[in-house]
């Protein structure tokens, strides 16, 4: 099942990552694609509000691959952009983090052959809007479905 949402702001696209963050849980792997620019590390600093980390915290860091932070569950930002391969892919030892407890986002996730609990797309339209399409398991969609409702209506 599948939502389509869109942002017209950075900000927009932070509280619909909060929004999606809420409904996250310890073992869950969030797949994000759309090109450079897209808003992915954007979205990313949305979720990590959403469990009481600072979004400052979330960067496009050049070098590090995967960036562990800790809030109410642990948060690893793994960015695939520079990986080559599977080989160099292994050794990151990304299953680790994919097998374990935290909530783990990852960006360039066509590099990674995974089957995630929640695919996010994002597609840029004019000047600042983005189109976001959140693909998931039925009841995951009708929760987030019920929050955007109530996100959608603060405004
Ligand atoms: N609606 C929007 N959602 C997300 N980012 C936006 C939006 N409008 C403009 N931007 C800008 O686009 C850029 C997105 O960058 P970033 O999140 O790092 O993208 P990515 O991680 O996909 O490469 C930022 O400079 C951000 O301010
Ligand atoms: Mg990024």
């Amino acid at each position: 099942m599948s939502i389509s949402v869109k942002t017209s702001s950075a900000q927009e696209t932070i509280e619909l990552g909060y929004t999606v963050g809420r409904l996250l849980k310890p073992g869950d792997v969030v797949c994000l694609y759309g090109e450079l620019g897209a808003g992915k590390t954007t979205f990313i600093k949305g979720v990590a509000r959403a469990l009481g980390i600072d979004e400052k915290e979330i960067t496009s860091a050049s070098f590090v691959i995967i960036a562990e932070h800790y809030g109410e569950h642990p948060l690893y930002h793994i960015d695939l952009y520079r990986i080559e391969g599977e080989d160099s892919l292994f050794d990151t030892g990304v299953d680790e983090y994919l097998q374990g407890d935290g909530i783990c986002l990852i960006e360039w996730a066509e590099r990674l052959n995974y089957q995630c609990s929640l695919s996010i797309k994002i597609e840029v339209g004019d000047k600042e809007e983005r189109a976001f399409s959140i693909e998931g398991p039925e009841e995951r969609i009708t929760n987030l479905k019920k929050a955007l409702r109530a996100w959608r209506k603060k405004e």
